[in-house]
């Protein structure tokens, strides 16, 4: 049976991780050029000032795109590009390029599918209290409405916000990621809450100004695949992906995804929180569960557990050895079953995967080209299961591959390379991988070839 002939094929990146440009044009600083200054916040001191230089080389990565075969090109606006008081006028050389590169994409037949937020945050805003302000959903609600009253003629197609977990959880709890502040429980869920509101807003204005338009979420998660196939080890899977806590709700899935998709905040989990719950006011429920045309999950792998017998569940250690790639990651292509499969039981909305890929150390060769084959073995062994998961009956509408090209890889800088396309960072020399020849492959067969 396989994939679906309408499949969407494609690939991923975001504007902080590739379009360099950070001060040029009437840009306004984002957290991430703020956070990169700092010394020891970043590898090496690398930074996204020029990353992929993207901004100015965009027709050459769009034509790239083209060769690739994608349909759809997940990118993401740099909102203080736009909007570089967070509110307020908009840089009309910030919206030309976003315009420009919209055009470029339909040009190419290549459908935008743009993520509004994907963790670049305006440092104005940040400064006003960032996602703490109350009225922060409201800020982001003025700059949706403006990108879509510019952008709505070209794009139509949005996901809200990548990765809240991200953003919220390694941010402001003491991790890795801008603007790396340790708040308290409570100031954490009151963010989250104020980021459930603004995807709300999001959703409600992106439909209202661009009626037709598709809007999903692309947000993430620790996940979990049953150890065997036995009904109480899926059972246990399905649990431990769930069952938000005080401890690791920032980075769980239920937390972000249950209120959007299901209106609600999960039982448990509200339990746990005891005084530290935000309020909740009237209404606010209904407007973050704004109905969505498809959930995006970013999967990039998941752990496997067991149950432990008493209606729980029990991690199961990987064995000695286990693959992982660059980054740290294990190798675990069953996420891309199981995870899928599971979201769409308990929210019923079709699925794309947002993101998944690994990081691998690649190399341009001797004979000028760069040989990827764990990508390649790592690809294949992902989209066999998630044609599984089609095959079941879930309603898998895309897959984007993270990512088209080699890019800033946050607080890891250059040092990871994600891309289809590897990037030389001192000549900006873009150098197709083995990879993108065999992923133009697989979308060409619509996957026969995996
Ligand atoms: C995800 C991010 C993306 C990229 C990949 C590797 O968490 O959304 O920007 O960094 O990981």
């Amino acid at each position: 049976m396989g994939f679906p002939e309408n499949f969407i094929w494609g690939a991923a990146t975001a504007s902080y991780q590739i379009e360099g440009a950070a001060y040029e044009d009437g840009k306004g600083l984002s957290i991430w050029d703020v956070f990169c200054k700092r010394p020891g916040a970043v590898f090496e001191g690398h930074s996204g000032d020029v990353a992929c230089d993207h901004y100015h080389r965009f027709r050459e990565d769009v034509a790239l795109m083209k060769e690739l075969g994608i349909k759809a090109y997940r990118l993401s606006i740099s909102w203080p590009r736009v909007l570089p008081e967070g509110t307020g006028a908009i840089n009309e050389k910030g919206m030309r390029f976003y315009e420009e590169l919209a055009d470029e994409l339909l040009k190419a037949g290549i459908t935008p599918y743009v993520t509004l937020f994907h963790w670049d945050y305006p440092y104005a805003l940040y400064k006003r209290g960032g996602w703490l302000n109350p009225e922060s959903p409201l800020w982001f609600e003025e700059y949706v409405r403006k990108i879509a009253g510019r952008l709505g003629g070209k794009i139509r197609h949005f996901f809200t916000f990548n990765e809240p977990q991200c953003f919220i959880g390694l941010g402001f709890n003491g991790k890795e990621h801008a603007p790396n502040l340790s708040c308290s429980n409570q100031d954490l869920l009151q963010m989250a809450h104020n980021v459930l509101l603004a995807h709300g807003r999001a959703v409600k204005a992106l439909r209202e100004v661009i009626p037709g338009c598709l809007v999903g979420y692309a947000p993430t998660g620790t996940s979990y695949y049953p150890a065997t196939e036995k009904p109480e080890d899926i059972e246990a899977a399905r649990k431990a992906i769930f069952s938000p806590d005080r401890d690791n709700w920032p980075f769980g899935i239920a937390w972000w995804s249950d209120p959007v998709l299901l209106g609600r905040y999960p039982e448990e989990g509200i339990r746990s929180m005891g005084e530290d719950m935000p309020s909740v006011a009237p209404g606010d429920l209904e407007l973050i569960s704004q109905p969505l045309d498809f959930y995006g999950q970013n999967i990039y792998n998941s752990r496997p557990v067991e149950s432990d017998g008493k209606g729980g569940f029990r991690v199961v250690p990987f064995p000695a050895g286990y693959p992982r790639t660059c980054i740290d990651w294990p190798v675990t292509p069953e996420s891309l079953y199981w995870l899928p499969k599971f979201l769409y039981e308990r929210y019923k909305t079709p699925i794309v995967i947002t993101e998944n890929g690994m990081s691998c150390h690649d190399v341009v060769s001797l004979d000028g080209k760069v040989h990827d084959p764990n990508r390649i073995d790592f690809i294949h062994r992902y989209l066999r299961y998630l044609r599984r998961a089609v095959e079941d009956g879930v309603d898998v509408r895309g897959y984007f591959h993270w990512s088209f090209m080699d890019n800033f890889e946050w607080c890891r800088g250059y040092d990871e390379r994600f891309g289809l396309v590897h990037v030389d960072y001192t000549t900006q020399k873009r150098t197709p991988k083995d990879s993108f020849y065999d992923y133009r492959e697989i979308i060409r067969s619509n996957g026969e070839t995996l």
